[in-house]
């Protein structure tokens, strides 16, 4: 079977450095699965339609593809707070999921980061983190990587956004954010970027 690793967690717990860390070590290709949300979000407000709406960013999402990712709005805050809106339709999680599913299909294997990809995307992976960290600590995290972006935003406004989509991905009706029944569950909040990587690798390779 292919090596399929699966990384997934709320925001800014680590998840996304330490699925890029695994990638590189074992040299297979890693998804981030939230920039597909985060894209269709961006380009739904852009085209002036309704994030809200279940049939604006179900029909966005229907016409993305792979080329049209590569785009530094899309790794924004307010991209963010867009993908969070537009990730609750059913409709946009399944145009989705044929692309996260042809990602995960190559022969050679995958990393794959988001909320569902061991639940929903990718159940039979026989490797599944899910990485957790205080809300506190994850906003200093995100707040920090921001200001690296240059965008000026208070440590408790970052703190209040991740609260706000710790609560709107929890509470999705038909893909909540949970880890799955056999998932290895990783709590980083006092562990730095290489300890969190290494305890994911130990798991990877037990
Ligand atoms: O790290 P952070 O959560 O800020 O960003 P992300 O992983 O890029 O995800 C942005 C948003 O997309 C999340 O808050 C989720 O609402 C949504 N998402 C999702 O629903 N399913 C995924 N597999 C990935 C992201």
């Amino acid at each position: 079977p292919p090596f399929i690793i699966t990384v997934d967690g709320p925001a800014a717990s680590g998840k996304g450095t330490i699925a890029n860390r695994l990638g590189a070590l074992y040299g297979v290709p890693v998804l981030d699965s939230g920039l597909l949300y985060r894209a269709v979000g961006v380009l739904t407000r852009r085209a002036g339609k309704d994030l809200d709406s279940e049939q604006d960013a179900g029909g966005v999402a229907m016409t993305l593809t792979a080329a049209m990712l590569d785009d530094p709005e899309f790794r924004t805050r307010g991209a963010g707070e867009c993908a969070s809106r537009v990730a609750v339709h059913s409709a946009v999680r399944l145009a989705l999921r044929e692309l996260q599913l042809a990602f995960a299909r190559t022969p050679q294997g995958a990393v794959l980061d988001g909320r569902d990809m061991g639940t929903v995307i990718c159940p039979e992976a026989p490797a599944k983190l899910y990485v957790t960290a205080t809300p506190e600590v994850r906003a200093e995290r995100r707040w920090k990587q921001l200001k690296g972006q240059g965008e000026e935003v208070s440590l408790a406004d970052v703190l209040e956004d991740i609260r706000r989509r710790d609560e709107r991905d929890g509470s999705r009706a038909d893909s909540p954010m949970v880890a799955a029944a056999d998932a290895v569950l990783l709590d980083t909040t006092e562990m730095t970027i290489e300890q969190a990587t290494d305890a994911a690798r130990r798991t990877v390779e037990a």
